[in-house]
């Protein structure tokens, strides 16, 4: 267990766009410190040559080298994220992961499953249930102001240009991406579940209408679905707006 008056001691694996701001979220942090990172990239090529933290190729190599840390913050590509997650834990390690905690069920179970045989902390990134309107309107629901809700509608409407799925990047692949409801929209489903529960009965329409050359996943879709609560609703989304 991490002392409450300890520093906690974080590594970072990936040190893309989002791993950097982790590392520097790190070390803003007074009651936290940087003691690892982890990347395939060099510290050259990640633009990070400054930085005096010990950095690794891959996560089992960190994991062994026998740094004292006490959480794994897991900031690389989606597909990679449950198999290092239980990297982590498998030694003992709290996992900070960036959404979503994988592409699979299963695998998101192992995860889970695996933190409480282990007594660690798994925390998967979802900022959005932290802002002010999310507070507000959890807060509505939990007090049951707005009343009986029967229909509820999830629309997501967004653009993602071809320059963002650039060839060789995780970003648009089936195995390292995963789809659009992962990286896009999965803090929004988050949202859903969090708000009205869990779901039953999925039909789904799919479609790819922008971006045939550049993902290997559809960009847009319907889902309809009932509430197990009661209720039923639908997802509408698309990244070819
Ligand atoms: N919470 C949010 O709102 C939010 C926002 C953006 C991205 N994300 C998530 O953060 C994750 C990373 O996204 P990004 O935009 O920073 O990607 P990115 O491509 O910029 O960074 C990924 C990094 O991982 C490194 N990497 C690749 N294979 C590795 C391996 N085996 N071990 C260690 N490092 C490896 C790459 O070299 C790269 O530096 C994604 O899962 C994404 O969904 C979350």
């Amino acid at each position: 267990m991490i002392e409450s008056d300890a520093v906690i001691k974080f590594a970072v694996v990936g040190l893309g766009h989002i791993g950097k701001r982790h590392a520097t979220m790190v070390q803003e942090h007074p009651e936290a410190e940087l003691v690892a990172l982890v990347d395939v990239m060099s510290k050259e090529d990640l633009g990070l040559s400054d930085l005096d933290v010990p950095l690794f190729p891959d996560v089992e190599s960190m994991l062994s080298a026998g740094i004292d840390l006490d959480v794994v913050n897991i900031c690389t590509a989606n597909g990679l994220h449950s198999a290092q997650a239980l990297k982590a834990l498998e030694h003992k390690k709290h996992v900070v992961v960036e959404k979503p905690l994988g592409l699979y069920t299963a695998n998101c179970e192992q995860v889970i499953s695996t933190a409480l045989n282990v007594s660690r902390q798994v925390f998967c990134v979802m900022q959005n249930r932290y802002s002010p309107p999310s507070i507000w309107l959890k807060g509505l629901m939990d007090e049951k102001k707005l009343g009986e809700i029967n229909m509820v509608q999830l629309n997501c409407y967004w653009n993602r240009g071809d320059q963002y799925y650039k060839k060789g990047s995780w970003k648009g692949t089936k195995e390292m991406d995963g789809g659009s409801l992962f990286t896009q929209f999965s803090h929004f489903i988050d949202m859903m579940y969090w708000l009205f529960g869990d779901i039953t009965d999925i039909n789904a329409r799919f479609e790819n209408f922008g971006h045939k050359d550049s993902t290997e996943f559809e960009d847009s879709g319907f889902v309809t679905f009932k509430f197990v609560n009661g209720g039923m609703g639908s997802l509408n989304y698309s990244t070819a707006v």
